[in-house]
Order: structure tokens, then sequence, then C-alpha cells
């Protein structure tokens, strides 16, 4: 995987010059079938942070990005981005999905998927033309994957096409990118890669929300949301990733593995 460069993920709208946060929860609640989901999660993201999203199996990550997207019905609270609802903000706001949640029944291309992300930008008849075109092949150099262009989707493995969802997330040029868990079934070093990826995006005031499995790069986090239906803590990462806080989000079952992760960090840790 190339490190990135600025061409890729540039002209973006980023607005100038508003105080109101890039991302604004307020007291969301989701319930499936009588069976909550989130109960009453409010946070704030502001522009150019990078908040990892943490919590056990169930504990509605990818119910709360969903929600933040528009995409399940709330039966409670609000979602703001930059102050807008998500129908004015849509193009700003790129989502890759949990791999595991996609079903490709249709033929596409690596290089169709990734041109969905231009999409918003081409109006109701619009047709990617050349610029799209490259700016998707740009996108797929970004994440290592420009070899696979022509291959069908199906055809590629979890982690690859975890890549392709994050060139198409790149294409979209978006000021806002909410990735479900992007590390699933990547290797170490396209897990580093996708890291310089995303610290990228921030220097350029890019906003990120990633859930995140491993809780050994948390401190890669400027800040982390602890979840478990409700929110259990929120903050800069130093202050709030205390073993107390990661059992109370993982209810007393923190592995042992985990256990000697955090025991590694916290000895490598200098404070
Ligand atoms: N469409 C749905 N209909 C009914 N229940 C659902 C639906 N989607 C999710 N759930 C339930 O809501 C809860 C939260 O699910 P969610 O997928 O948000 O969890 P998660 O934190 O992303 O988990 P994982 O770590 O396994 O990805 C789970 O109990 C799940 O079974
Ligand atoms: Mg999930």
């Amino acid at each position: 995987m190339k490190t990135p460069q600025a061409p890729a993920i540039t002209n973006s709208p980023v607005a100038a010059s508003t105080a109101a946060p890039a991302i604004s929860v307020q007291n969301v609640t989701v319930t499936y079938e009588n069976r909550p989901a989130l109960r009453s999660v409010t946070f704030d993201v502001q522009r150019g942070e990078l908040i990892g999203i943490i919590g056990p199996n169930g504990a509605g990550k990818s119910t709360l990005l969903k929600a933040v997207l528009g995409l399940t019905d709330l039966d409670g609270g609000a979602v703001r981005f930059f102050g807008e609802s998500i129908e004015r903000c849509r193009q700003r706001v790129a989502y890759v999905p949990q791999t595991s949640a996609v079903d490709w029944d249709f033929p596409v291309t690596v290089l169709d998927v990734v041109q969905m992300g231009r999409y918003g930008r081409l109006g109701w008849f619009g047709r990617p033309g050349r610029e799209d075109r490259q700016q998707a092949i740009e996108s797929l150099e970004l994440v290592g994957m420009s070899a696979y262009t022509k291959r069908h989707i199906r055809q590629l493995s979890g982690g690859q096409q975890q890549r392709v969802f994050l060139a198409r997330a790149l294409c979209q040029q978006a000021d806002i990118l909410l990735l479900d868990e992007p590390f699933a079934g990547v290797d170490a070093a396209t897990e580093h890669a996708i890291f310089e990826l995303i610290r990228k995006l921030t220097d350029e005031h890019r906003t990120l929300l990633v859930v995140n499995h491993d809780l050994g790069v948390l401190e890669k986090f400027d800040s982390l949301l602890m979840l478990n239906q409700r929110v259990i803590a929120c903050g800069p990462t130093r202050d709030i990733a205390t073993e107390e806080n990661l059992r109370r989000t993982y209810g007393g079952r923190l592995s042992l593995l985990d256990r000697a992760e955090l025991a590694l960090q916290n000895q490598e840790s200098p404070q």
C-alpha cells in the first residue's frame, strides 16, 4: 500500500467557519423488535478528530453508525453534521460497512464499486466520466488494490474487500468517514498502512468515526467511545483507556489475551 498523496483527497467542500461539531449525536435510542440496541447515546465529534468506537459483540456499534447515517429509524434523539441534517450533508459523509454485512449477488467489478463513491457528485442522470474513473484508480492505488480493478468484488478476500470499500470512501472525498471495523481481516502491514492513511485524512481536517475490535491499538485514536448499548465512557484516549472502563464496557468479559495486551500497553506507556 502506498503512502497517500494529496490529490486523491483534495477539493472537498470543508465548511470554513462553523463552530458546530462535525458530528453531534444527542440522546439517540434505537430499538429492534422491542429490544433496545442503543439507549440515549450522546456524544460530539470535533472536526479533524479520530474517534474509535469499542465494545463487545452486540453492543450496538454497527447500529450506531447506521443510526448516525439515517440508515435505521431512531426511536428518539437526533444527529447533526456540522449543525445540519444528514439530508443536507449526505455527500459529505462516507461509510464503509462491516464487510460481513455485504452480500454481493450482482456482478460488479472492483472499479465499479469504487466509482460508486462518485455517484453523489454526478446528479440524477450523470454517468461516471474520465475524471471519476481517474479518481477511482488513484483511490485504489492508495489502498494498494490497483492491480484488481477488473476483478469481481466477490472474488476478493475479506481483507481485500475491506480495502476496496475504503477506496470507495476516499473516492467520495467526504469530510466525515464512518468505518465499521476496517481492520477486520487485514494483515498487520495493511492495518499499519490504513492507520497512516487515516492520519493523513485527519491532518486534512477530515473527521473519522472508526469501529475497532483490536484493543491493542487504542492509543492510535485521539478519543474513544466505549459503548455497551449506553455510552460507558467517552473522551480523550489517554484519560479513559483504563482497565476499569474497559471492564465496565465488556461486562467483565475481558479475555486473558486482552488483559495481557493492556498490561503490555501500560508498561510501554511513558506516563
Ligand atoms: N436488523 C436487525 N434486526 C433485529 N436486531 C438487530 C438488527 N441489527 C442488529 N440487531 C441486534 O442489535 C444488537 C446490536 O447489533 P450491532 O450489529 O449494532 O452490534 P455490534 O456492536 O456491531 O456487534 P459486532 O461486534 O458483532 O459487529 C444485537 O443484539 C443485534 O442482534
Ligand atoms: Mg458490528
